[in-house]
C-alpha cells in the first residue's frame, strides 16, 4: 500500500517521509512548496506539487498512486500569525483538511493520520497533560487543530477509516544537518540567531510560578515525532477501527533558562549574556505531556534527550548559516 504524506517536503513532514520509507512503506508526497523544499526528500520519493485545497489534484494523486493511507502534516503553524490571519488559518488548516477527507472518503482511503498540537490544550493547569485534560485552545492556530481532530474522528467513524490525531509538543532537533528546521519561529533557532548576531538571547519572563521562574515545556526530537508516526501507521494498518488521540512528548519538563544554558554550551557561546525580556502574551507557564497513553497504545517512547535535540539543531543551523569568518 502507498501512504500519501501531505507537507512531506517540510521540516516535520520530511522526517516522517524518512521514517516511513526506512520502515519499508511506500510513500508519495503532496506539498505546495510554500515552505517545503524538494531537496529534503529521499531519492525516488515522488513529489506532487500542489495544495490539499485542490480537490482535482488530490483525487488524481490518490488514484494514480493507489493511496490507501494519508498522513496529513501540511498546515500553517505560526501561533502569532494565526491571530492576525485567522481566516487564512481556518481555510488552510480546516477547509484544507475537509477537502482532503472528502477526497479520502470518496477514494476509499482507510487510514488517516493527522498532525495535531499541544496547542489544543491552551493553558493547562496540570502537572502532566493527559489526553483527557480539557482542550481550550488560546489561538486560532490551536482552534484549527482541535476542529481538525473533530473532523478526522467524525469522518473516520462515518466512512470506516482508522484514524489517529497526534498532538506534538515542542518539536526540535534534526535527523541530519540537511533536514534542519529552516524556520526561526521557536526557542532553539531564535536563540541561535541572537547568538550569531552577537546579541543576548531573550528569555520571555522569569517570574512564572515554576522552579526557576521561566516557562517549562516538553521538547521532543523531530526523529522521535517521526518514529511515532511509523508506529501509528502500522497500528492503523492492523486495526481498521482505531480512533486514537495521542500526545507525542517525553513527559519531561525543561525550562527556558535550562534550554538557553544548554544552547550556549553546545554552540560554544559560553560567554554570551542572556537578557530577561517581558513575558510574551499567551505563554502558559508549564506544558508537559503525559506520554503514558502512546506508550500503552503503540509501545512507543522517545529515544532522544534535549542535548541530542540542541546538538543536531545546531548542526542544521550552521549548515544554513555558516559561521562568519574572522
Ligand atoms: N522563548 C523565549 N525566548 C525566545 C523564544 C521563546 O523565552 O527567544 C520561550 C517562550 O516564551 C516559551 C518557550 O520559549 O515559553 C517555548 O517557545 P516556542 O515559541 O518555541 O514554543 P511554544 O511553546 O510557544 O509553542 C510551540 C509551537 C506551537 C505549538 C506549541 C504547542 O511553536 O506551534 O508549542 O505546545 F502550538
Amino acid at each position: 500500500m502507498t501512504w500519501m504524506i501531505t507537507g512531506g517536503a517540510g521540516f516535520i513532514g520530511s522526517h516522517v517521509v524518512k521514517a516511513l520509507t526506512e520502515g519499508g512503506e511506500r510513500v508519495v508526497v503532496l506539498d505546495d512548496l510554500s515552505t517545503g523544499d524538494p531537496a529534503r526528500l529521499p531519492a525516488g520519493v515522488p513529489l506532487e506539487r500542489g495544495s490539499v485545497l485542490d480537490r482535482g489534484l488530490v483525487d488524481r494523486v490518490l488514484r494514480e498512486h493507489d493511496v490507501r493511507g494519508i498522513v496529513h502534516v501540511a498546515a500553517k503553524k505560526q501561533v502569532g500569525e494565526s491571530v492576525e490571519r485567522p481566516l487564512h488559518y481556518y481555510r488552510e488548516n480546516v477547509t484544507g483538511l475537509q477537502t482532503l477527507l472528502e477526497a479520502a472518503a470518496d477514494a476509499g482511503v482507510s487510514r488517516f493520520l493527522f498532525s495535531s498540537s499541544a496547542a489544543v490544550y491552551g493553558m493547562p493547569d496540570v502537572d502532566l497533560v493527559t489526553e483527557r485534560t480539557p482542550c481550550a485552545p488560546m489561538s486560532p492556530y490551536g482552534e484549527t487543530k482541535l476542529a481538525g481532530e473533530w473532523l478526522v474522528a467524525a469522518a473516520g467513524r462515518a466512512h470506516g477509516m482508522a484514524t489517529a490525531s497526534l498532538r506534538y509538543f515542542n518539536v526540535a532537533g534534526a535527523a541530519n544537518a540537511e533536514l534542519g528546521d529552516p524556520g526561526v519561529f521557536n526557542l532553539v533557532p531564535m536563540v541561535f540567531e541572537r547568538l550569531d548576531r552577537g546579541r543576548p538571547p531573550l528569555i520571555f519572563g522569569d517570574d512564572y510560578a515554576t522552579p526557576d521562574g521561566t516557562c517549562v515545556r516538553d521538547y521532543i526530537h523531530v526523529e522521535d515525532i517521526a518514529s511515532a508516526h511509523l508506529a501509528a501507521a502500522r497500528r492503523l494498518a492492523d486495526d481498521p477501527t482505531a480512533a486514537l488521540v495521542l500526545n507525542i512528548g517525553r513527559g519531561e519538563g525543561v525550562s527556558v533558562a535550562e534550554m538557553v544554558e544548554l544552547i550556549r554550551e553546545v554552540s560554544g557561546f559560553t560567554d554570551a549574556e542572556v537578557e530577561v525580556a517581558p513575558r510574551r502574551a499567551g505563554d502558559p507557564a508549564r506544558v508537559v505531556a503525559s506520554a503514558e497513553l502512546i506508550r500503552k497504545e503503540l509501545g512507543w517512547s522517545a529515544r532522544y534527550d534535549v542535548r541530542d535535540m540542541v546538538a543536531s539543531a545546531w548542526e542544521g543551523w550552521r549548515l544554513r548559516h555558516p559561521a562568519p569568518e574572522h
